[in-house]
Formats: structure tokens, sequence, C-alpha cells
């Protein structure tokens, strides 16, 4: 039987990498904004075009931060996406902000019909995720937030290497912020980035990373920051991966336009409709699957490729206004269609040392499945 895992990250040589940190044995630097880490942000400011952009310890504390350095006043309501992973959520409420559950639409992310609908006199910003790597719809929101003076901080963990018209995702909204953690389509094995418009920032964010301690006299702290700094060894797998990701999108492209051709005439199937004008970075290939036309639900299909060897994912098989955690708090929330999409959406694999008969493979177990193919 076959074997394919529902992820596998995208890893260097081996070769490459140990030469890469050779250096940290020879100097003895391991952290604190080292050489690597300093590589690492130009190489990243180099490609995103983003001039003010910093490196973190992770995805998460990154996002943390960047929503805590725009002082938005606490208490104020932010729209956002419950179908995202938790990190989304959380990011928020621990800022002291007050998530607004909006719907979502066939791009997976933040519906502008339900941004417009949910937007009050106590709504301070929109953060929300490109979900899948897939982009939202980027000019509507600015055009809303202009309008009702809100902060956009897009939670772009997932969408290193996706660009709008040539334009890097980063350059969109406030903030930005990209995860690189392990299995993502550029990882530094744990990591995050953050990418924001407004430079005065940069102080404030930098000293937080490092404690809150003041840039020029470490005896001293300008803020009660946190440790978020990135390690060299971590930096060092950034460096090198960063000179492979075009590659590995590029392999990731032909397995999605595989899956597509293959689950194109499947009836209850639904791949992602690609726009032009979009690059897209493939790190997710999410369908959709109507159990009505398809025979069977979700839930089944994913039992089915499990037995056959294929790992899958269920994102966002519960949206984060309905975990405990969150629930409990009675935050608004009126999100049918993300309900409907998180009962129906299935992920299934893509990476790069994934080969199109794998992709072959999966698509024909789906394809005998449908319950009039029996
Ligand atoms: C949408 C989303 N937000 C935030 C995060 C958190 O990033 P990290 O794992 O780097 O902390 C992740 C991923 O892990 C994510 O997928």
């Amino acid at each position: 039987m076959m074997k394919i895992n529902a992820t596998f990250p995208e890893l260097p040589k081996f070769e490459e990498y140990t030469e890469e940190i050779r250096s940290i044995f020879e100097t003895g630097t391991l952290t604190n904004n080292g050489p690597k880490v300093q590589k690492l942000t130009s190489l990243l400011k180099e490609r995103t075009g983003c001039d003010n952009l910093d490196v973190f310890v992770n995805g998460h504390l990154a996002l943390v931060l960047g929503i805590n350095s725009l002082d938005l006043p606490k208490g104020g309501e932010v729209l956002t996406s419950p179908f995202t992973f938790v990190s989304t959520t959380n990011a928020i409420i621990q800022c002291g902000l007050k998530p607004v559950f909006c719907d979502i639409d066939d791009t997976y992310n933040i519906s502008i019909e339900s941004i417009e609908r949910n937007a009050t006199k106590d709504t301070c910003a929109i953060i929300t995720p490109h979900i899948f790597g897939i982009p939202c719809h980027v000019k509507e929101i600015q055009e809303i937030a202009d309008s009702h003076k809100l902060k956009i901080i897009y939670d772009g963990a997932q969408a290193f290497g996706t660009q709008i018209e040539g334009i890097d995702i980063a350059r969109f909204g406030d903030m930005t912020m990209f995860s690189l953690h392990a299995i993502k389509v550029f990882n530094s094995i744990e990591g995050g980035v953050l990418c924001y418009k407004d430079k005065r920032l940069k102080r404030k964010l930098v000293e937080n990373r490092n404690f809150g301690l003041a840039i020029e006299d470490k005896e001293n702290s300008e803020y009660i920051g946190i440790n978020g700094k990135m390690d060299e060894f971590r930096a060092s797998m950034g460096i090198v991966n960063i000179s492979h990701v075009d590659k590995v999108i590029k392999k990731r492209k032909i397995l999605a336009d595989k899956y597509i051709e293959c689950l194109k005439n499947i009836d209850g199937i639904k791949t992602f409709e690609y726009e032009d004008g979009v690059s897209y970075n493939y790190a997710y290939f999410p369908i959709r699957i109507d159990k009505h036309v398809f025979g069977k639900t979700r839930d089944e299909i994913k039992d089915i490729l499990e037995k056959q060897g294929v790992g899958t994912r269920r994102l966002y098989g519960r949206l984060t206004c309905d975990m405990d955690s969150i629930k409990k708090h009675g935050y608004k929330c009126v999100v049918d269609k993300a309900r409907k999409v998180s009962r129906e959406c299935l992920d299934l694999p893509i990476y790069s040392s994934m080969s199109t008969d794998d992709v072959m493979y999966i698509a024909k177990i789906i394809s005998k499945n449908q319950s009039h193919n029996l």
C-alpha cells in the first residue's frame, strides 16, 4: 500500500544546512540578533519589498507583538474570520481585544459583505488570515478600512510567497505576519516575520522582542517586553530554505494542476477556483465535498483515504468561535457559510517531495468512492 503523509516539511539537503551553520560553531554566536538573523532579515526584505520587517521566534508571538504595537483601544472590536488556526483568535483576545466573527465566502476568507454588516463605531481593526495562502479581498478591505478608519492586520501565516498583480502579499494592509513553522511553504523550523507600513513601530517591536530592553541602554527597559528572538540555527534554516522557495512553489503548482485535472469531473467535489492575476503559493490543497452530490461525507472520504495510506487534514473542522475557550465569552458570531465549509472541507496532501503519481493515486481513490461509481 502507498503511504502518503498529510504534510511533509520542505527540507534542504543536509549538507547545505550543516555548511550554513558551520560559522555558528566558529563564532559562538547562537542568538541575540546575530549575523544569521540579520542576513535572513535582509533576504526577506529584498524578497518581499518591505523595508520594515523583523523576524521572531514564531508566528504567533510576532502577531501578538504586532497587534500590541498598534495601541488599539482595550476592548475594541476586531472583525475576523473563525475559519482559521486558533492562533489568529487567541492573538486578538490575548491583546485585550474582542473578536467579532464574520462569515466567509468561496475564497475561504472573510467576506466583504460580512465585514460591512459587522463594522460598528466600536470596531478598531480587521485582523484576519489569508487562509490556505489564498489572499483576502485586499482592495475592498482597504476601502472599508479607510472609510471606517480601521487598522488592517493580516495573519499571513500561510501566505508566504503569494503575490497579487506582482505585489508581494506582505505589502497589503498595515501589517502582515508570516509563520515560518516547519510545515509552511517556507520554514525556519519555527519562526515568524512581521512586515509593517509604519516605520515608527520598529523600535517598539524590536525592543519588545527582547524583553522591552532599550536599544541603546540594555540596563533599562522602555516596555514590558517578552523574549521573541529567533536563534541563529533557525535563521540558518531560513537562509538556506529561502533560496529554494520558488522551486518549491513551482513544484506545488504542478501538483495542484494535476489534482484539478483529475478531480474536475467528479460530481460533488469542488476544487478552489484560482484567479488570474494572483500568484498562489499552493500551501494547501483544499477541496469541498458536497455529500448530497458525492454520496459520502467529508469524514467518510477522509477515513477511506486514511485506510489506503493517505493522510489528509480537516482544516478547519471546528471554527475557532466554537472552541470551548472562546465560545464561553459569547462573542458576536454569525457564520453560517463558515460552518458549512468547515463540515465540507478536506485538505489533500501537497508538498514538493510528492509526485504527480501520488496525486493520481489520491484522486483515483476519491473518484472510485463516489456513490454512483460504486
Ligand atoms: C493561520 C495561522 N495563524 C497563526 C499561526 C501561528 O504561527 P506559528 O505556528 O508560527 O506560531 C499559524 C500556524 O501555525 C497559522 O496557520
